[in-house]
């Protein structure tokens, strides 16, 4: 969580947000859970990604038009392969990020790491490194208007399925200040967003945010990496989904191409031993990082097998492979390496806008997406050769 020197300034953006109308109703909140229990059962498939930060640079009605279609592409793809499909895009208030180090150096100066736009500027000087809480209500702005333009993109295309949104709930002040309460039900839900999501950094049992997901009626996503204990996972599940609903919880692995298959049965194994309905979905980014000639990037190849183990180990697990979990962008991007239009490591730094980590551009992203067709494709006739 960021420190504002301004606490009267924070405590003024709060209030702000407070007054402000939630970005997301309840009754929408409640539909995505309603499709995701779809998913829990085995009977469709999530397909969330977006930006690995959205900015306030980028923003365009053009950028989240390609968004949305190139993540609308991809859910045809998938569908094509039988399941119905859940859109969610990583879109309308994922501006935060979690930093491994809080401080960055550069010439032999010190300055706090950029923690996205809804937090400080990414230019390398202290005025811009320090932490706005205005910015909580430009985020909020953009989320707004991000969510307006979903919403006529999908008037326009009468019988366009529709696109969820979702991010990291990591900026608690931002979060709580968008919590409402259902008079009737008196239910309360995160109004940033239909789903959120608990980051690999922030999930400790007891913390903060594992603390407010436990309070809201939201999807709740769980990114869940190479140190996850079984046992941690099946504690964090009992915190987080009590009542074991479908449709509440999905597990997120990230593990990385090469830790999958070692870190993944162990976890699937508990879940479904434990006859929990959490949908297991995979990220195969966020675990497959690296830096080439001093850019950070990320290989198709590993984030192709990450995939590949993702559905072989479901499989002998006898675990439904849920979902899909991509940083991309409709935006011809030189960010990741791999795929047929790709140019390779001399490319890299041509056009690379990520204000974070590396996207899929949709050459790049619509391979994975034939990809996880197929996978689905042969999870279901193994489905149908059982029964
Ligand atoms: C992210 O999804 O952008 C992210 C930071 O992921 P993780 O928490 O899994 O590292
Ligand atoms: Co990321």
């Amino acid at each position: 969580m960021p420190v504002y020197p301004d606490a009267a300034a924070l405590a003024a953006s709060e209030r702000a947000l407070t007054e402000r109308s939630p970005l997301v109703p309840l009754c929408e909140v409640t539909a995505l859970r309603a499709r995701l229990a779809r998913v829990a059962a085995g009977a469709a498939f999530l397909v969330q990604g977006g930006d690995c930060a959205e900015s306030f640079a980028e923003f365009s009605p053009e950028k989240v038009r390609r968004d949305e279609q190139l993540l609308l592409g991809i859910g045809s793809l998938i569908a094509s392969a039988g399941p119905s499909v859940v859109h969610v895009a990583r879109a309308a208030g994922q501006f935060a990020k979690p930093r491994s180090a809080t401080m960055e150096s550069e010439a032999g100066i010190s300055l706090p790491s950029y923690r996205g736009d809804a937090v400080n500027g990414r230019a390398f000087t202290s005025a811009s490194r320090a932490p706005e809480p205005e910015r909580l209500i430009e985020a909020y702005e953009q989320a707004r208007a991000t969510l307006t333009l979903l919403g006529a993109y999908r008037l326009a295309e009468r019988s366009r399925d529709m696109v969820y949104a979702s991010h990291e709930a990591l900026l608690l002040h931002y979060e709580q200040a968008l919590t409402r309460q259902d008079p009737e039900t008196g239910l309360h839900w995160a109004g940033s967003g239909h789903m959120v999501w608990i980051g690999e950094r922030t999930r400790a049992i007891g913390g903060a945010h594992v603390e407010y997901a436990r309070g809201i009626a939201n999807p709740i996503g769980l990114k869940c990496g190479p140190t996850m204990a079984a046992d941690e996972l099946l504690r964090l599940i009992d915190l987080l989904d009590p009542d074991n609903e479908a449709g509440r919880l999905v597990l997120i692995g990230r593990f990385g191409a090469a830790q999958a298959g070692s870190a993944l049965p162990s976890l699937m194994q508990a879940t479904r031993r434990a006859g929990r309905r959490a949908i297991w979905s995979i990220d195969p980014m966020h675990g497959n990082g690296s830096v080439v000639r001093g850019v950070k990037t990320r290989n198709l190849t590993d984030i192709l097998t990450e995939t590949r183990t993702f559905f072989e180990v479901a499989a002998a697990e006898g675990v439904h492979a849920g979902g899909i979990h991509l940083e991309m962008t409709g935006s011809d991007v030189t960010e990741c390496l791999g795929g047929q239009a790709c140019g390779g490591e001399s490319e890299l730094g041509r056009r690379y806008l990520s204000h974070c980590d590396p996207r899929l551009n949709p050459p790049q992203a619509l391979e994975v997406a034939i990809a996880v067709a197929s996978l689905v494709g042969r999870a279901a006739e193994r489905r149908s050769d059982a029964a």
